[in-house]
């Protein structure tokens, strides 16, 4: 491309702000990359854009109220931007998008686009069309064909930590979630186009991929020869071949499909890093089994054994939820129980919050608020306090650290531990993308603190 034609196609600006999981950051990223061919390129503010997307969420509580409020905000932009002869064309992406399309459309009439998850490949038709139209486009069908299929392949370089879905959709319809609805059915894609697209994501500078799903250790893709299908296990130790690549990892997980294949990539393959995402929920049984997550706690337990058993320095993260419908205090003090023993260095935990249309909205015995808010700050407590002794425990050790980019401060760079801590150091900003023994020194608040021992450097 010339100077001059890159000079022409660059010249709308994009602003697209992202809600919710890795998979809508990268959903964001391909939605950019379809979007470049049309002239548009990435702005940091909304404020005179051409075009503003809001890759929405659906998780979070009051989700759809939040995008509206956004939607408002954005709304006198638009007419500023319309009425100096300009055009702002407004889209709303993601699963609030999927499950509240018609709403979009009804509440916020200024919305040029809404689109599902399973759509993003029409976006550049979609555009054109709201370009000429002014009208609304609504497309959140699920089509028959992958997405995958026809986006481009990804553009934008991602950096030196990079993410790779794998896996869309989930079939498990635990009682309490939307994505079985907003997602749809599980789809892996196939094996071969994943490893092309690890071996891209590489050239452009990636050292570390992190796979993607919202079941992802479900994935079963087409293998390379079309015989059969691959496991996640499988296609890690096929991923760990390339070369370049030193880390990989894999989120998110459920107790459920952790198969002796996948247990046995943790034993077999260092690249793999020892650190799992692996949700449990709730630590009863009879909350487990409302929850339809289709384990129980001590089959959870048995999973983190195995795993352990192949890894002995694994370490684990979760998912919780308190205040689900039906849970006593003897359920809750379950949970608690679950989450001493299990150990866990970082995790997440929520309020229930009923998502409409979903089957635990609709059971007796909910929660009372008050009773909610005081079970999720005691597991916050617990939880808080085992995040903070595991980043003690690190201190005084050396560790691997894959430097993502510079620091707050200069000649600083940060970067993460196998464990998917922060640490920063001073180090020369050559080593960024570069496998470093680090001696860390000190935990902070959000952060460790390393020290690099020059002579010991390993080129990437
Ligand atoms: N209420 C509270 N938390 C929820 N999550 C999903 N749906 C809900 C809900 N209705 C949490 C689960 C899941 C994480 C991504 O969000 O813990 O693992
Ligand atoms: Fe939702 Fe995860 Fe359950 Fe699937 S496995 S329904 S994504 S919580």
């Amino acid at each position: 491309m010339t100077e001059e034609n890159q000079g022409h196609r660059l010249t709308k600006k994009l602003y697209i702000k992202t809600y919710g999981c890795q998979m809508n950051v990268y959903d964001s990223a391909r939605m950019a990359d379809v979007l470049a061919p049309l002239g548009y390129a990435p702005a940091a503010a909304p404020e005179d854009a051409d075009m503003v997307i809001l890759n929405t969420c659906h998780i979070r509580e009051k989700a759809a109220e939040k995008v509206f409020s956004e939607l408002g905000r954005l709304r006198p932009l638009q007419a500023r931007k319309n009425g100096q002869g300009g055009r702002m064309i407004l889209a709303v992406a993601g699963c609030v998008a999927q499950a509240e399309g018609a709403e979009i459309v009804a509440r916020a009439p200024y919305v040029d686009i809404v689109l599902g998850p399973q759509t993003y490949h029409r976006l550049p038709e979609m555009v054109a069309q709201a370009a000429r139209a002014g009208g609304h486009v609504l497309d959140t069908d699920f089509p028959a064909e992958a997405k995958f299929d026809f986006l481009p392949e990804a553009a934008a370089p991602q950096g030196v930590s990079a993410f790779l879905s794998v896996q869309e959709g989930c079939d498990k319809f635990c009682t309490f979630c939307v994505v079985p609805y907003t997602r749809g059915a599980e789809f892996s894609r196939p094996a071969a186009a994943i490893i092309a697209e690890a071996r891209r994501l590489v050239a452009q500078g990636a050292r570390e991929i992190t796979l993607l799903g919202q079941n992802v250790n479900a994935y079963r893709g087409a293998a390379p020869d079309g015989a059969g299908g691959w496991g996640l296990g499988r296609l890690i130790r096929a991923l760990a071949e390339i070369e370049g690549l030193l880390r990989l990892r894999y989120t998110t997980s459920h107790p459920r499909d952790v198969d002796d294949a996948l247990v046995a990539a943790h034993r077999d393959v260092p690249t793999l890093m020892p650190f799992l995402h692996l949700p449990v929920q709730s630590g009863s049984d009879r909350v487990l089994a409302a929850m339809n997550r289709r384990h129980k706690a001590d089959d959870y337990r048995r999973v983190i054994d195995r795993l352990r058993g192949a890894r002995v320095d694994i370490a684990f993260s979760s998912d919780f939820i308190v205040g689900f419908p039906g849970e006593s205090d003897a359920d809750f003090a379950a949970t608690l129980d679950l989450a001493r023993e299990i150990g866990y260095a970082q995790a997440f935990s929520f309020k229930y919050s009923p998502r409409p249309g979903t089957p635990a909205a609709l059971m007796p015995q909910q929660v009372p608020e008050a009773v909610k808010a005081e079970r999720l700050a005691a597991l916050q407590a617990l939880l808080a306090e085992q995040q903070r002794q595991f980043n003690a425990a690190a201190v005084g050790r050396e560790m691997p650290v894959l430097f993502e980019k510079r620091g707050r401060h200069q000649h600083q760079l940060v970067g993460r531990s196998p464990y998917l801590q922060a640490v920063h150091a001073a180090a020369p900003e050559r080593l960024i993308g570069a496998l470093v023994p680090v001696r860390l020194v000190r935990a902070e608040a959000n952060s460790l603190a390393g020290e690099m021992l020059l002579s010991e450097e390993v080129p990437a």
